[in-house]
């Protein structure tokens, strides 16, 4: 695989008129034509998708310009938009606070997915899309198909769930955002303490052996966020609903991507997932812990592009 960022640059999109005050999001928007909405899990960044979406602009092939052949799909690739923005507040998308001690912003799940709305609207992308949202990322991109169904033509959930936090979860964010709230030397220590306590279970056996140049990314991905950012995800996902009542009703074609060795969304509860959705598809990748995006890039890239051909070329 080429170099990580080759195809993608970044551009950042303004919306004057979000609370508390603009924010200036910082997004990916490359390639034409099939446009895929990449949602980003907790505490990570757009990034974490950019293996894929070059592995998917390699192999876009515009000059052709013909029908893919469903029966061979594996190296047919469609021309695909891919739009990968950093969350409000996450990433390079910063949350500006009003005033020195304005810290406790809260974001819910659907300001997320009311961001996701303004974007596209500000890209003028007018096309359906494939959502597509990882873990936190997954809730969002279910808030977004009930919101927003009309933009919507397929979803794709990987390693994620519609259970909303146990009472223990809760705690645990509780004492996140506490811990947040009452430091003094604020980001550095909490945030490499969400590295460390995090990291040893993200990935797959295999990734965290062998690959640390993916385990040493996700490090600084999540110690470059900003504690506004975390403590606002935090407390959107503490507050979640449960959205299982809305993933039985969405009539689209779904695909939940789960990683054979994910220790947060294991195998059972995407299965699970899959059987819950009118039209549901279950996928498992092999060697891939919580992670699926970043550590088996092609073969996430190929079952997505499978999902996509087979959802505009339905077979016969
Ligand atoms: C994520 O990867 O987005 C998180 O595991 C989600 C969560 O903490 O519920």
């Amino acid at each position: 695989m080429k170099a990580i960022s080759e195809n993608l640059c970044y551009k950042t999109v303004t919306l004057a008129d979000t609370k508390p005050s603009p924010i200036a999001f910082n997004l990916i928007d490359n390639g034409e034509d099939i446009p895929l909405l990449f949602i980003h899990g907790f505490p990570f960044n757009g990034s974490m998708w950019h293996r894929v979406a070059n592995f998917l602009l390699n192999n876009s092939k515009p000059e052709t310009n013909k029908s893919p052949d469903i029966t061979t799909h594996q190296n047919n690739f469609l021309n695909y938009r891919t739009i990968i923005p950093d969350l409000r507040g996450l990433g390079k998308s910063k949350l500006t606070t009003l005033t020195t001690n304005s810290t406790k912003i809260n974001t819910a799940i659907e300001q997320y997915a009311d961001d996701l709305n303004a974007i596209l609207n500000n890209i003028k992308v007018n096309k359906p899309i494939t959502v597509i949202g990882l873990s936190m990322g997954g809730y969002i991109a279910v808030q977004f198909a009930h919101k927003y169904k009309n933009r919507v033509n397929s979803l794709v959930l990987c390693n994620t769930k519609t259970a909303p936090d146990t009472p223990e979860g809760k705690l645990v964010r509780q004492t996140l955002i506490n811990d947040i709230d009452h430091s003094i030397n604020p980001s550095n220590d909490i945030l490499r303490n969400i590295a460390d306590s995090m990291i040893p279970r993200l990935f797959a056996s295999n990734t965290y052996s062998n690959k640390t140049d993916i385990v040493d990314e996700v490090r600084s991905m999540i110690e470059s966020n900003n504690l506004i950012g975390i403590r606002a995800a935090t407390w959107g996902m503490m507050t979640r609903h449960d959205t299982t009542d809305l993933l039985k009703e969405f009539d689209i074609p779904i695909l939940v991507i789960g990683g054979e060795e994910d220790k947060f969304t294991p195998p059972d509860i995407m299965k699970q997932l899959a059987q819950t959705a009118k039209h549901g598809k279950y996928i498992e990748i092999a060697n891939a812990g919580h992670l699926t995006p970043m550590e088996q890039p092609e073969q996430f890239a190929i079952a997505l592009n499978i999902f996509v051909t087979e959802i505009i070329t339905p077979i016969q």
